[in-house]
């Protein structure tokens, strides 16, 4: 039987509530399929782990996840610690570390689900956004002079290289081949920022040429936003940039009902070193210990990361068995309904194994 190696970091906040229930999930999934087993490897690093040690992870954090199948990650960010430190000390630290160039989003209004728009029928808002996830707006390049003084001084610069373009553009354009609709839009600024989103188009019209059957477009960071609450439908694969995809996504989950639900993977695709798997939300603190945590989110993460193991049949079990509960109602109150975290959880477990009046029979 083969075995997956799983890292688990929780981390802060609700972090530890969705991902106690994800792992749960991924052991009902492995029972049911019956051949592959998951190992999961727990650490403790986060804000708590900083009040502790100074750190957000040991120095040689890393190399301890270097050589596990994938990362199943929690969240991060505390009311007490700045987040640019616990944020850059734990989570950009593994995707940068790893070069986790690649973020998936996909979006879609689940069954039994309802999008805040008013027209939006079923199956019209079904998305995949593909995020530049190790350069860009989040490059961590700049710095500040002067600190206190009146001329301080902070810049905060855009890096966009062609490899690093041309490695994304490569990538999304991959993933919109792959979906019956074949169809991308490359989300760019480059009537306002003149040098770096003027590469970007010129990278995303040569890396077209090698996937003919995908038609594309270009489309302005802002007209996309207006776009996607006003014509939702025709939307299918979206490639942008870390910090437009950052604001974009959050709008593309709101607009599928909750933010709770929305999943994301952290790829290296060339598989030198283990992708990370977690849930949009963070740490929302303002729910923490009460378990009224959505875990759909990490749930469908998890559908993502056994995709990216190589358990199709598993993955899609997984989903089925997510929207047999969405479907029935077993909902968490951001999403307008009555259930707890582990209410939630006890379904999907049981729409696993076949065992759910949500479900329609076996899944
Ligand atoms: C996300 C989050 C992060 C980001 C935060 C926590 C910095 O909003 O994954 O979308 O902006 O990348
Ligand atoms: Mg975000």
């Amino acid at each position: 039987m083969k075995t997956h190696r799983i890292a688990a970091i929780p981390g802060d906040g609700i972090g530890p509530e969705v991902i106690g229930a994800g792992l749960e999930v991924l052991q009902a999934i492995a029972a049911r399929d019956g051949n592959f087993q998951v190992e999961v490897t727990s650490f403790d690093w986060g804000s708590d782990y900083y009040r502790r040690h100074g750190v957000m992870m040991p120095a040689d954090g890393l190399d301890r996840l270097r050589d596990l199948d994938a990362i199943y990650f929690g969240a991060v960010g505390d009311s007490a610690i700045p987040d640019h430190v616990t944020l850059w000390g734990l989570r950009l630290a593994i995707c940068q570390g790893f070069d986790q160039y690649a973020n998936v989003r996909p979006t879609r209004v689940l069954a039994g689900l309802r999008s805040p728009l008013r027209d939006c029928s079923p199956g019209e808002l079904d998305w995949v956004i593909v995020r530049e996830n190790s350069e860009g707006e989040y490059a961590g390049n700049g710095g500040r002079t002067h600190r206190g003084h009146p001329e301080e001084v902070a810049t905060e610069v855009a890096i966009f290289t062609r490899s690093g373009i041309e490695r994304i553009m490569r990538f999304a354009f991959a993933v919109a081949e792959a979906r019956p609709r074949r169809h991308l839009t490359v989300v760019t600024k480059s009537n306002a920022q003149r040098h770096g989103m003027v590469l970007w188009d010129e990278v995303a019209a040569a890396v077209a040429r090698s996937f003919p059957s995908v038609t594309w477009e270009k489309m302005l960071v802002d007209a996309m936003a207006a776009r996607m609450v006003l014509q939702p439908a025709g939307i299918d694969t979206v490639v942008a940039t870390n910090l437009h995809a950052d604001i974009l996504s959050d709008l593309a989950a709101a607009l599928a009902g909750s933010i709770g639900v929305a999943p994301t993977a952290n790829i290296n695709p060339e598989r030198r070193y283990p992708s990370m798997f977690e849930p949009i939300h963070g740490s929302a603190f303002d729910i923490v210990g009460k378990g009224i945590a959505n875990p759909i989110g990490t749930f469908w993460t998890a559908v993502q990361m056994l995709e990216h193991l190589g358990e199709p049949a598993a993955a899609s079990r997984l989903m089925t068995a997510i929207e047999a509960v969405t479907q029935a109602g077993i909902v968490t109150p951001d999403l307008g309904g009555t259930a707890t975290t582990a209410q939630v959880k006890v379904a999907v477990c049981q729409a696993i194994a076949g065992r759910n009046q949500a479900s329609q029979g076996e899944i």
